[in-house]
């Protein structure tokens, strides 16, 4: 494994799970009712939430009516999602780097889950992976941090409690990546792992969609769907086809 596969052992732990739980399943819940409105995706679409963890956003769209993939690479998060299946929700492990066997109608890429990478190219091949998977007049929506904001803002050293467990926290940018490092004490060792996304803001992403076709048709910078502005938005959310 390279040293900066970072992702394919932290997501798989359940500590990322304990350290986000306060990102849970109101603000997805949101999320996603106000964007299939926008979207006004009809109820035969199928949707592919990649990656979609342990399926929070695809029970919910599935509640909604929708037929729901979801592919994530960290099996343990895969296999939690499973209880979840039926005949028009289903999960599978799935390296987002590598094509999609389907084409699908939608897919939603949400909660920060690109930007990897060492390589853009790497990101770039998983953009052309999604434009490949979707289906004539398919839509794309990306759900990423604001870096601009995040830069301008930038929290250097944080210590969060949550179920016991002392998160220290450092976060630095460097190297054109944000990292995070993360510091704690649980079941009777200490683990420290690294987050490290790619500072990407809203010229580089456009760069990146339309290298592989995509063209970007709305930009919003919260989950009710307000418009960005990079000074003061919370997420950076692309709708591109
Ligand atoms: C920040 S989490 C978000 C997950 C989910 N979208 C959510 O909101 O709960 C990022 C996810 O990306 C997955 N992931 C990382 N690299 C991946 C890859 N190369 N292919 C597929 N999934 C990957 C991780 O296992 C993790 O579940």
């Amino acid at each position: 494994m390279k040293t900066n596969d970072w992702f394919k052992d932290w997501f798989n732990t359940p500590y990322y799970h304990i350290l986000y739980k306060d990102r849970n399943d109101i603000d997805a819940q949101l999320f996603m009712r106000n964007i299939t409105a926008f979207l006004k995706l009809c109820k035969t679409t199928h949707i592919l939430d990649l990656p979609c963890g342990k399926g929070r956003h695809s029970v919910f769209l599935n509640n909604l009516g929708y037929t729901v993939t979801g592919l994530d690479l960290s099996e343990n998060s895969i296999q939690f999602a499973k209880q979840f299946e039926n005949e028009t929700l289903r999960f599978n492990e799935h390296d987002m780097r590598k094509p999609f066997h389907k084409k699908y109608n939608a897919i939603f890429n949400l909660f920060t889950s690109f930007g990897y990478f060492d390589d853009d190219q790497e990101d770039i091949l998983i953009l052309q992976n999604i434009k490949n998977g979707l289906q004539t007049n398919g839509v794309f929506v990306f759900d990423f941090l604001n870096a601009v904001k995040i830069k301008a803002n930038l929290v250097t050293k944080e210590t969060k409690v949550v179920d016991g467990i002392s998160f220290k926290i450092t976060r630095a940018i460097k190297d054109n990546f944000i990292t995070k490092n993360i510091s704690f004490f649980a079941d009777g060792k200490q683990h420290n792992f690294t987050e490290r996304v790619k500072y990407l803001d809203l010229e580089k992403m456009t760069v990146y969609l339309e290298k592989v076709g995509f063209t970007v048709t709305n930009v919003f910078g919260d989950y009710n769907l307000n418009s960005f502005d990079e000074k003061t938005a919370n997420r950076l959310i692309i709708v591109a086809n």
